[in-house]
């Protein structure tokens, strides 16, 4: 068993204490008030889930455990993971103790790679990815453990277990269904001396550029999380909740990761920079850029890439990437053209009054990046995003089933009641 397991012992023992005076001292605090217009709205702005990996304040965007991300930009996901789970970055030998265990951990069922090779060809690779997930259910040591009457104040230690399984597997399995569905040959086996990126660059059997293998390091780092209401983050607790193992609450997030306004907003994005570039045969001026923002909202569509639930300032994921490809590659045409994009739609989206944040998120740039290295297939983009995302959504899952976070019930309302309150 590794350092880990010893390292959560004693924070979790810290965390129970605090919570618990906190609630004694002002569990009748109010967080939020709810309006109307909030109710209908998404609960935008309800400060009402707790949530300790990652804070994302509309003005600075994503810190992980205080860290800020362009202080995390050099670090690897297992740093990441563990800084998430326990608090703090590892120590050295913390780091390696980690390491080991998550690389011990790779090995994918046999029957996963069957249930894969019969889907349809033209299956979505999110589909193959949830599927795979779910199917492995069988293997979930809380569920075991619960069946067989596990303490409540134990159970994270058998998620802690499904959490790194997931983890340690995730990557072999998304790289096998790159190379499954878009044909590039026989499914690459993880490696154990690797580490998660390493390893899943060796996985993808995609060219062999030392940069490239970095972008990857710093996709699964700047992707891990982004605090616990986003639609894949409050999925995986509300499932989970209900005391479904992490299998079953992962599949479910994913899910909701494969919507355009969530995960799948990278393909899209691309694909609108390249019908752009076709429109007008290479990197546009800015006239043009306006003339297709106008043209593009007209159809009823929006701007991929663009906008924010909670952030009021360019995302500092778009900001890591973009300095990324500044250093590696400035003159390729489909990143210049995404650099431009980001001088003229921010002064566009300004113009419309009811966009509420006009700056880019990180996904109006990854597709690009990626792009560049080969790796043209958009619709495999969400399945990166997903294997990054995983480390968060464990992390959240295992400290909430620690923290005893009971299951999750709030209380819906009727028209007829907003028609009585309203008047
Ligand atoms: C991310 C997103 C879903 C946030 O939605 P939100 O919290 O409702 O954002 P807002 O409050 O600013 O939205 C208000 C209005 O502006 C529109 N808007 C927001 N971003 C827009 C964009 N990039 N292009 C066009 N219209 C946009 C919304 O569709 C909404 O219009 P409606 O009232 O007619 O439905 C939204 O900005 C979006 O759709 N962006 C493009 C997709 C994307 O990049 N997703 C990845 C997110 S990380």
């Amino acid at each position: 068993m590794s350092i880990i397991f010893d390292r959560m012992s004693e924070r979790i023992e810290e965390w129970r204490m605090e919570d618990w005076q906190l609630k004694s001292k002002g569990g009748n605090k109010v967080l939020s008030e709810v309006t109307v217009a909030q109710a209908y709205g998404g609960m935008r702005g309800v400060r009402a889930l707790i949530c300790d990996t990652s804070r994302v304040p509309q003005d600075k965007g994503l810190i992980v455990r205080g860290m800020p991300l362009a202080e995390l930009v050099d670090k690897t996901p297992e740093e990441v993971y563990f800084l998430m789970l326990t608090g703090d970055l590892p120590t050295k030998d913390e780091l390696k103790s980690f390491t080991d265990d998550i690389k011990a951990r790779k090995n994918v069922p046999a029957y996963v790679w069957d249930l894969l090779r019969a889907m349809p060809r033209d299956t979505h690779p999110m589909v193959m990815l949830n599927s795979a997930i779910l199917i492995m259910h069988k293997e979930s040591v809380f569920a075991d453990e619960y069946d067989r009457g596990i303490k409540k104040d134990d159970q994270w230690k058998s998620t802690l277990e499904d959490a790194l399984n997931l983890v340690a597997k995730l990557p072999a399995i998304a790289a096998g269904i790159y190379r499954m569905k878009f044909n590039k040959g026989e499914i690459i086996p993880p490696d154990s001396s690797m580490d998660l990126a390493g390893d899943y660059f060796h996985m993808l059997g995609v060219s062999d550029v030392p940069d490239f293998k970095d972008l990857i390091r710093l996709y699964l780092v700047a992707h891990c999380d982004h605090e616990g209401g986003n639609v894949s983050a409050l999925a995986t607790q509300v499932i989970s909740s209900s005391l479904a193992d992490l299998y079953y609450s992962l599949s479910g997030a994913f899910n909701g990761l494969a919507g355009p306004l969530h995960g799948l907003a990278n393909q899209e994005s691309l694909k609108w920079v390249l019908e752009i570039m076709e429109k007008y045969g290479g990197t546009p001026t800015n006239n043009q850029i306006k003339e297709i923002v106008a043209k593009t909202m007209e159809s009823g569509k929006v701007i991929p890439g663009y906008g924010h639930a909670v952030l009021r300032i360019t995302d500092p994921r778009f900001d890591a990437f973009l300095n990324f490809g500044k250093k590696h590659f400035p003159n390729d045409p489909v990143f210049l053209t995404v650099s431009r994009l980001y001088e003229v739609v921010p002064e566009e989206l300004k113009k419309i009054e009811k966009i509420k944040n006009p700056w880019p998120n990180v996904d109006a740039v990854t597709g690009a990046i990626l792009y560049y290295y080969g790796l043209k297939e958009f619709s495999y983009y969400t399945v990166m995003f997903a294997v990054s995302r995983s480390l968060g959504l464990t992390a959240q899952t295992v400290i909430n089933r620690a923290m005893l976070t009971p299951l999750f019930r709030p209380k819906s309302v009727s028209t007829q009641y907003i028609r009585d309150i309203v008047g």
